[in-house]
């Protein structure tokens, strides 16, 4: 009860961050059960998901929704919402510090290269290595001002282009092949502009799935100038 109270002010604050939120909780529940955590675990996962953006009621809207670049001063104001998050999770005294710490590191990364502290690999709690994929991962796949929305297949990729050694990479594995059998069945366009159906993804080609069009089975991997464009329904 005291969690909706809470995710509704992200909601007053800025729209995109609560449907974010919401949507990272979904994803990171999504990986928590497919890392089989308990019940009780996956319940502070979700409150450090729902939460992890908390320290962004600090920063302007016009910088959250910023269509150019952020400038320097800008992203230094950005990058004090993991700690402002912390420190405002300090007044909530249902969550655990464990719960804190998932929001306190959601932007660290395996290699260091994350912030605010640049710690790496098991420094990083559990709860902030989920959350920052499903953070990333939502946002690749996300229509926003300055960007159209990459396909989770496209998403794949710039996880690949951006450095995948930034994340867990087992875990980054386990939910990326999982994810996308999601959209087996799927209705695609690709970017020869016929529509067809996603019918099977090979387990080593994941960004590459086999597709059903007009009776013809066409398998992506084959030609590497031949994408999805878009998920229709
Ligand atoms: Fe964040």
């Amino acid at each position: 009860r005291e969690m909706i109270g809470y995710t509704n002010n992200i909601k007053d604050n800025d729209e995109y961050t609560y449907n974010h939120s919401v949507n990272v909780a979904v994803y990171s529940l999504f990986i928590g059960s497919l890392l089989d955590l308990n019940k009780e675990e996956l319940r502070e996962l979700c409150q450090a998901a729902l939460l992890h953006d908390l320290g962004k009621s600090n920063i302007p809207n016009e910088i959250l929704n910023k269509k150019g670049k952020l400038t320097k001063e800008e992203f230094e104001l950005v990058k004090k919402h993991p700690l402002d998050g912390y420190k405002l999770s300090k007044e909530m005294p249902f969550l655990s510090e464990k719960v804190r710490y998932g929001i306190l590191c959601h932007h660290e990364r395996e290699d260091g290269s994350g912030y605010p502290y640049g710690i790496k690999g098991e420094e990083i709690n559990l709860y902030a290595k989920i959350i920052a994929i499903g953070d990333v991962y939502d946002a690749l796949t996300s229509e926003r001002v300055y960007k159209e929305k990459s396909t989770p297949f496209e998403a794949i990729e710039e996880f690949y282009n951006m450095g995948f050694e930034k994340f867990d990479t087992n875990i980054l594995n386990l939910f990326l092949k999982n994810i996308v059998q999601l959209y087996v069945n799927s209705k695609v366009e690709l970017s020869n502009g016929r529509v067809g159906k996603i019918k099977f993804i090979h387990p080593n080609k994941i960004t590459q799935p086999v597709v059903k069009i007009d009776g013809d089975y066409l398998k992506l991997w084959e030609d590497n100038y031949l994408k999805i464009e878009e998920i229709v329904g």
